[in-house]
């Protein structure tokens, strides 16, 4: 049940002599839950822009709306307040009544949507033959919680992991594998030698680039500091406001070269580290043209040469197999996996239709959209000036016309009505042009989203790295968490008063368990726009909005039911009435019926630390209710058999929650 919806859909009934028809999702949106308890459950204040409207004092309009309003049944008369308020305070009578519904259901009382749409969401995707890293998890798991909220909630979903299985790293590993595999290393592990040559081959391409950007810079750094001390030589303004002036451009001027020498010498440094290790230097001596010969090897694939597709068909298992491996791990699984070779064959016709269509026009050879000419409705608001290349001009397609062509792939075969994509902030403007044309194509209905989400950040405030400046495996962040994890969960159960009672492998499995989840949840509770700062020691806390603290919490609340030796179906089945005359029960009874409510404001934007923010204040308020109201001492015992109910849907509210977002639980940690 989603009570603020409830509390909505009765307003909206009393609205309708004040508004129109189209005015009222806005004045609905003015409904929220109090802040205060003391105002109630939930606060409208409707009342002020409907009394500006309509030139009348917002109390008068707010006391006819509440005169109006049919809400006896589940809340008591609503007050009207300060300047014209409406304050609902539900009724406890209705909340245990709902209660007890939601005990005695599967779905604890959360409704499926009677208006399903259809959903497919594009998220993980990474490139593979090259080692996943720390990025890849951000993608994985927002995209796994929103695909369990969405059918959880009744949505037709479907996941689509459009894997980077086509791109130039191919070409790269190619490259290496004709010229420097270690064949013994690759029988022993395809994929490590794989990832090993990727590595390579890149420094050498890396390499080269250098060397011929090094001087280009250095010219640029000289120029720069000429122009310093130009101005630094220049003399002081006679004006106040221009000498102000002066000096902000002067200080400006400073960073620039400050910056500029910066990449000078990080770029010199990467140079002289591959010239002083005797083995690189002779490879890139010996393969000085490596860049472009590695994008010829891309080239030849992509228009079927039988060697190159050969080798293709015979490392993509291996590395599917190794992502596999990770997924496997982390509990996510996919309807579908289309990588981006699916659409090889198709990418030739979206070109065709794009120019016969008038969207696509050739400029320097290059065949591209634009969309500066466009108005900006057509461009969903934003102004986008850069043009969407979807043809190079040696004929190469990108990745853009691919996303175009899996659009076209997606509508025909499933017609959804959304598209996700959970991707890097980074490719935000990709994702506007991709947008825009689709809506030129004519999928204008389609509700296309980029779930946009920031960087994961290491403890100096930069992209999360190793020590060695390399990115951060998947596989190890993993392998650490888990190991921290059992740190843990060892201590704990040595620390128990009784004495330890877990094996070493129910430690193990815990360990794996809650060691995952410590590191989905950090990433799951940060709003996903923005940057978050990676620390194992964070994310484990026993205390604190994590995964640690909520599985515990879970754990605990199971604990009352072992030890009063309750059978909880039988308690479920034989439905005791829920009283709720504390405040303490009184405050856990709506949190725990605000749970559709949370999954209704994950999916309004598509941000799953709505319900984890939702899973913390369950856990507080359950705390306080767990330390003002005994349940297994409880006074009588239609008293405990209540609150016993209440517990009960408490740690099944956790384990649905947890559930949604792709996390275990444990009975016992
Ligand atoms: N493989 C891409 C990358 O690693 C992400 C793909 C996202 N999905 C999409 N349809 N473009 O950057």
């Amino acid at each position: 049940m989603n009570l603020l919806a409830l509390v909505r859909e009765r307003l909206a009934a009393a609205l309708t002599p004040y508004a129109t028809p189209e005015e009222l999702p806005a004045l609905l949106e003015l409904v929220r839950p109090s802040q205060d308890a003391s105002f109630g459950d939930y606060q409208a204040n409707l009342a002020m822009p409907l009394g500006k409207k309509l030139g009348r004092p917002p109390r008068d309009i707010a006391a006819e709306i509440v005169a109006a309003l049919k809400l006896d049944d589940i809340a008591h008369p609503p007050e009207v307040a300060g300047p014209g308020f409406i304050n609902v305070r539900l009724r406890d009578d209705w909340l245990a009544g709902c209660l007890g519904r939601a005990v005695a259901d599967a779905r604890l009382g959360v409704a499926a949507t009677t208006q399903p749409r259809t959903f497919v969401i594009d998220y993980s995707a990474p490139n593979v033959a090259k080692p996943m890293h720390v990025g890849h998890i951000r993608s994985t798991v927002i995209g796994d919680a929103l695909y369990r909220t969405l059918k959880f909630l009744g949505h037709r979903t479907i996941s689509d992991n459009h894997l980077g299985d086509w791109g130039t790293q191919f070409g790269m590993i190619i490259y290496g594998y004709k010229h420097f595999r270690d064949e013994a290393a690759y029988q022993k592990s395809p994929v490590d030698e794989l990832a090993r040559l990727y590595r390579l081959v890149n420094r050498l391409v890396d390499y080269h680039e250098g060397r011929e950007r090094l001087p280009l810079l250095r010219k640029e750094l000289a120029e720069r500091e000429a122009d310093l001390r130009a101005e630094q030589a220049a003399p002081k303004a006679a004006d106040p406001q221009e000498e102000k002036k002066r000096v902000k451009a002067l200080k400006r001027l400073e960073g620039v070269v400050a910056d500029t020498r910066k990449d000078v010498d990080a770029l010199a440094e990467k140079l002289a580290a591959v010239e002083s290790d005797e083995n690189l230097a002779h490879m890139a001596w010996q393969h000085p043209h490596i860049g472009q010969a590695a994008l010829q090897e891309t080239a030849k694939l992509h228009e079927g040469d039988a060697e190159n597709l050969r080798l293709w068909h015979a490392f993509l298992p291996p590395c599917r197999e190794a992502i596999n491996v990770v997924y496997r791990r982390l509990g996510v699984t996919f309807d579908e996996t289309l990588g981006e070779s699916f659409y090889h064959d198709q990418l030739a016709g979206t070109v065709d239709d794009l120019i016969a269509r008038g969207i696509a026009r050739e400029s320097d050879g290059a065949l591209c959209v634009f969309f500066d000419t466009l108005p900006v409705t057509a461009t969903g608001g934003k102004k986008i000036d850069a043009p969407m290349i979807v043809r190079k001009k040696d004929g190469a397609f990108l990745y853009a016309t691919t996303d175009l062509a899996t659009i076209e792939y997606r509508m025909k075969r499933w017609q959804p009505d959304a598209i996700l994509y959970v991707v890097d902030h980074r490719q935000s403007l990709h994702f506007e042009q991709l947008f825009a044309t689709a809506r030129l194509l004519g999928f204008d209905k389609l509700e296309l989203q980029h779930v946009s989400f920031g960087t994961v950040l290491g403890s100096d405030g930069r992209p999360y790295k190793t020590r060695s400046g390399d990115t951060v495996g998947l596989t190890g962040l993993l392998d650490e968490a888990v190991s921290r994890a059992r740190e843990i969960v060892s201590a704990n159960d040595e620390s128990k008063p009784s004495g330890a009672d877990l094996s070493p492998e129910r430690r193990q499995q815990i360990a794996e368990t809650v060691g995952i989840a410590a590191l989905k949840y950090a990433d799951l509770s940060q709003n996903r726009t923005s940057d978050y700062t990676f620390s194992y020691d964070k994310m484990l806390a026993m205390n604190g909005n994590t995964a640690t603290y909520m599985q515990y919490a879970y754990a605990r609340v199971r604990s009352i039911f072992r030890r009063g030796q309750v059978d909880v179906e039988a308690l479920r089945a034989s439905a005791p009435a829920v009283a709720l005359d504390a405040p303490a029960e009184q405050a856990l009874a709506r949190q725990l019926l605000r749970f559709e409510e949370a999954l209704a404001s994950v999916l309004t934007d598509y941000r799953p630390h709505q319900l984890t923010t939702y899973l913390w204040d369950l856990a507080n308020t359950y705390s306080t209710f767990f330390e003002q109201c005994p349940v297994l001492k409880a006074e009588t015992p239609a008293v405990r058999d209540s609150r016993l109910l209440l517990c009960d849907l408490t740690a099944r509210t956790i384990k649905q929650g947890l559930e949604l977002l792709g996390i275990g639980v444990v009975e016992q940690m």
